[in-house]
C-alpha cells in the first residue's frame, strides 16, 4: 500500500482525557479539560502536561504549584466537555452541581465522579512561546475501591470505568463508538 504525507496533525492518534482540578483564590474548585498529558521517568514515574494560551487552570497552577488530574469516563463526558468549553474566568462556570473532595495528600480538588485521580506537584515548568509544559511529581493516585479489587480482571475493571478517548475533535467510547464532536455532549449540562 502507498503512503501519503498530510498536513501536520495528531488525528487518528487517540488520547486519554483528564479534568485538571485547582482551587481558586476563594478556595472553591475549578476544573478544565485536558488531553496534552503523558508520563515521564526520572527515578520514579512522573507526569508532563502542556497548557496553551491563557486559562484559569494555568493561573491557579502558577499560584499553587499543584493540581489534580481526574480521568474522564463515559459517565462524566457531558460534564467534562462542558468544563473544556467554558472559560474558568467566567463567574458562572462552576455554578453547577459537582461533588468534590480534597486530595488525600495534596490540597487539590478531586472530582468524586471520576474513578481515578493523580495528585500532582509541579517540580519544573518550561515556558514556551504560547504554552507551558509542566513536569510533575505524582504525590498520590486516588482510585475508587472497585479499581483496586484484584478479584476482577483488568479487562473487567477497565470496562466498568469505560475511559473516553479522543481524536479528530471527536470523543470515542471505550468500545470505540463516536460519542459526539467536541462541544456537543456538554450542551446537556444546565445551570440550576
Ligand atoms: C477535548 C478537549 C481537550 C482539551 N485539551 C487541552 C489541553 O491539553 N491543553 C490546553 O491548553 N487546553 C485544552 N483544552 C481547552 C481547555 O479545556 C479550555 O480552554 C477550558 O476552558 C479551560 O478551563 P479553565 O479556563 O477553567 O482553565 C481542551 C478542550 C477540549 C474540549
Amino acid at each position: 500500500m502507498g503512503k501519503v504525507s498530510i498536513p501536520i496533525t495528531n488525528d487518528f492518534c487517540p488520547q486519554t482525557l483528564f479534568l485538571y482540578g485547582t482551587y481558586k483564590e476563594d478556595g472553591t474548585p475549578n476544573f478544565g479539560l485536558f488531553c496534552w498529558f503523558s508520563y515521564i521517568w526520572d527515578s520514579e514515574l512522573g507526569v508532563m502536561a502542556c497548557i496553551g494560551g491563557e486559562k484559569l487552570t494555568k493561573d491557579r497552577i502558577h499560584a499553587t504549584g499543584v493540581f489534580s488530574a481526574n480521568l474522564v469516563t463515559e459517565a462524566i463526558l457531558p460534564l467534562a466537555d462542558y468544563f473544556g468549553n467554558t472559560d474558568g474566568h467566567t463567574a458562572e462556570k462552576m455554578d453547577i452541581k459537582v461533588q468534590t473532595r480534597k486530595g488525600a495528600v495534596l490540597d487539590v480538588p478531586i472530582l468524586e465522579a471520576s474513578p481515578l485521580a493523580f495528585e500532582l506537584e509541579v517540580f519544573q515548568s518550561v515556558p514556551l512561546h504560547d504554552g507551558e509544559v509542566y513536569l510533575c511529581k505524582i504525590r498520590n493516585v486516588l482510585v475508587d475501591e472497585k479499581l483496586a479489587d484484584d478479584g476482577k480482571t483488568i479487562e473487567e475493571r477497565l470496562q466498568a470505568i469505560a475511559p473516553v478517548r479522543t481524536t479528530c475533535r471527536t470523543y470515542f467510547s471505550w468500545a470505540g463508538q463516536s460519542m459526539g464532536k467536541w462541544g456537543e455532549p456538554g450542551q446537556t449540562v444546565k445551570h440550576p
